[in-house]
């Protein structure tokens, strides 16, 4: 029996944008409408209802799922329909969503933005404009303000790597600029905004604990005596990840992070938790001809991929390394995100399973691991792939709206209920 530390939180994740239904009043909502840039042609639409009523009976599906934690995001475009104008009736709708997830006896981490901008922040260029950092942070204090008094773990930004490289430096995310130097100002102006809205948040309330949560991939050589396969793939990890987490660690922002090293001593520390969110792992093969992706080529087996995204190798080793790696910053961590999509539940499973164990790993490895949280609750509406990847515990037909827990969400169930794994 592999065993959980007391008070481990165990549950799944989800965002506004995926599971809310009917946000039409921010990017994403826009650049759906538009022919072709949905794989499979849907747009995000009623999604899972939550906003309209279905969130409370989702979250008490949890409980009943042996959950105790759940991980969900604020609609920012919701919540501050125009600059400025903050809607009372949509902070009072998550006032009762998260009052349901306490009845449920779910703990909450609350991510302030999740990927998704109001139309008025995304029309001028979105995180490449720079006062953009400075409204969030009256968004995020808008939100202790109002919210603060209802969860004690909050992510201010998700995966801002990502975003910067699918929508600022890559085309398949709004704004979509396809721009390289557009992707690493907007991920400096994110980080920027991650720590005005940390401050934002701590001075109304001050136990609030208030952390980022990173996307961060396993980047391997693939034949582990090339010196330029292992070049590769050392700078498509510090691209990714490795500068961001440098900058978290010292406050130093390293190229491409900046143009030339630049000190922002107030990044240095600014987080008292990290979410890390962890699919799988890269084989790096060198290749002249790819300058854009650092020379390096991807060529891992049994990747979990469509013909748009790839999520990677299943690769539970990795996770345990990014956990270690991630405890040398000195706070708590939290795996925030991590899942397949897998919608005859074939695999999902066995991937439950081992990385559930490798967190264990990471723990007897001296990590200080707080949680899990499963991607995702139920399927729902995943970005450019629509809704041809399914990442959810719970099956969801969107035609009628029922529900129908996977086999892996059953076997989950008994992880969280005994807080322990069956070695
Ligand atoms: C992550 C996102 C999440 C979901 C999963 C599959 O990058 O944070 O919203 O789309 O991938």
């Amino acid at each position: 029996m592999l065993r959980f530390p007391e008070g481990f939180l165990w549950g799944a994740a989800t965002s506004s944008h995926q599971v809310e239904g009917h946000n039409e009043g921010n990017d994403w909502w826009e650049w759906e409408q538009r022919p072709g840039l949905i794989r499979d042609g849907t747009c995000s639409g009623a999604a899972c209802e939550w906003w309209t009523g279905r969130a409370e009976r989702d979250l008490a599906l949890a409980a009943e799922l042996g959950h105790n934690a759940h991980r969900l995001s604020l609609e920012w475009s919701r919540l501050e329909p125009e600059p400025s104008r903050y809607s009372v009736a949509a902070f009072d709708r998550y006032r009762a969503i998260f009052e349901a997830a306490a009845r449920a006896g779910l703990v909450l981490m609350v991510t302030l933005n999740h990927f998704t901008l109001p139309r008025w922040a995304s029309a001028h260029r979105g995180w490449c404009e720079p006062s953009l950092a400075e409204r969030f942070a009256d968004f995020a204090e808008q939100c202790a303000k109002r919210l603060g008094d209802l969860a004690d773990l909050w992510a201010t930004l998700n995966e801002p790597n990502v975003l910067a490289f699918m929508a600022y430096a890559g085309h398949r995310w709004p704004p979509g600029l396809g721009d390289p130097r557009a992707g690493f100002s907007a991920l400096g102006h994110m980080l920027r905004a991650h720590r005005l809205a940390r401050s934002a948040f701590r001075a109304e309330r001050t136990d609030a604990r208030v952390g980022l949560v990173l996307n961060v991939p396993r980047f391997e050589a693939a034949r582990m005596q090339a010196v330029r396969d292992r070049a590769a793939a050392r700078a498509q990890d510090w691209a990714m990840s490795g500068v961001v987490i440098a900058a978290l660690h010292t406050g130093w922002l390293w190229p491409p992070l900046s143009f030339v090293p630049r000190l922002d001593g107030e990044l240095r520390g600014a987080i008292d938790f990290m979410g890390l969110n962890y699919y799988g792992r890269y084989r790096v093969r060198f290749d002249p001809r790819l300058g854009g992706r650092l020379f390096g080529r991807h060529v891992q087996n049994n990747t979990v991929r469509t013909e748009w995204t790839d999520w990677g190798e299943p690769s539970p080793e990795g996770l345990r390394a990014q956990l270690v790696r991630l405890g040398a910053l000195g706070v708590p961590i939290y795996v925030t995100e991590n899942g397949v999509q897998d919608r005859d539940d074939v695999v999902r499973r066995s991937y439950l399973v081992s990385h559930i164990g490798a967190v264990h790993a990471a723990i007897a490895d001296g990590v200080d691991v707080r949680g899990y949280f499963h991607w995702s609750l139920m399927d729902n509406f995943e970005w450019a792939e629509g809704w041809a990847s399914r990442f959810g515990l719970v099956a969801l037909d969107r035609a009628s709206q029922s529900r129908q827990p996977r086999d892996s969400a059953l076997l989950y169930r008994e992880i969280c209920r005994a807080n322990s794994l069956e070695g």
